[in-house]
């Protein structure tokens, strides 16, 4: 088999599943097998493919035929300029969560942060890679999650502590993050195959409003600190709500996506 059979495998049978971006999916899943960059497989398409590549090629169509997400399958995820591992103990790290990344950089040299809900640990160690003059911290109400931060922490040679935490850990801190979840429990049945079936739920669901851990994050804080929360386009006015002198950024679809402000 060549890479150019494989792809006019894949492509069509990741198509019939449903899934959107079929020929991104089957690019990405076999130049992976192949240990080769996807540019390769437009520049080398009789590039011959051996027994055991195709085996690994054949396993991962079927995971994403049964609409397993590609980061999963692969194992991989990049994130600004971090590359981590991610399985199905965390969330797969959203581009839109690059913008509390932003946040947090303009803060002044040597200031204290903390991730409350850091999944992956894709936040905080993006932030800590970029500026490795703060001083980040890290927690998940998840054991499992903190775990995989910690994996990545230490691939990556950073260094994040993370704790096992629900809500704010003690501290003092010059900004609090949180991608924390904020679906209502009524989207849950009408999301993806791919987000209902492979990732966490209790990552993503958040009470009738979504709101229940956001909500609960801002009356743990201690008065005066400054948050700055991830939410949904929807919830803007809500999060607004919930605290002082707050700014609400757009995400690059231009839709309200965090929301800064002080708690108290
Ligand atoms: C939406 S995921 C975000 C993960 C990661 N920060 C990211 O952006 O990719 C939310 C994370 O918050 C954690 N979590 C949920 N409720 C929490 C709480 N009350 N306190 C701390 N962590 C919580 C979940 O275990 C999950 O890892």
């Amino acid at each position: 088999m060549t890479v150019r059979e494989a792809l006019d495998a894949a492509v069509p049978a990741i198509e019939a599943a449903g899934c959107d971006t079929p020929r991104l999916d089957a690019e990405v899943l076999i130049a992976d097998a192949l240990g080769v960059d996807r540019a390769l497989l437009h520049s080398d398409p009789n590039r011959a493919i051996a027994g055991a590549e195709a085996r690994v090629i054949s396993a991962g169509i079927r995971r994403r035929v049964a609409r397993e997400p590609v980061a999963y399958i692969i194992g991989r995820r990049g994130f600004r300029h971090v590359d981590l591992v991610v399985d199905s103990r965390a969330l797969i790290p959203r581009p839109e969560t690059e913008l509390l990344v932003e946040v947090a950089l303009e803060l002044p040299d040597g200031a204290r942060v903390h991730e409350v809900g850091t999944g992956s640990g894709a936040v905080a160690l993006a932030l800590l890679d970029e500026r490795p003059d703060l001083a980040v911290s890290a927690s998940d109400a998840s054991p499992p999650a903190a775990q995989l931060a910690r994996l990545n922490a230490k691939r990556l040679g950073l260094p994040l502590t993370v704790d096992v935490v629900t809500g704010l850990p003690e501290g003092e801190w010059d900004l609090v993050i949180a991608n924390l979840p904020y679906v209502r429990q009524d989207e849950w049945d009408g999301l993806q195959p791919e987000i209902r079936g492979y990732e966490p739920r209790e990552a993503l669901v958040s009470g009738a409003d979504g709101l229940d851990a956001i909500r609960s994050l801002v009356a743990d804080t201690p008065s005066g600190t400054r948050l700055a929360l991830e939410h949904a386009p929807a919830q803007a006015e809500a999060v607004r709500a919930l605290l002082r002198a707050a700014q609400t950024r757009h995400d690059l679809s231009g839709r309200e996506r965090v929301t800064v402000g002080l708690a108290g």
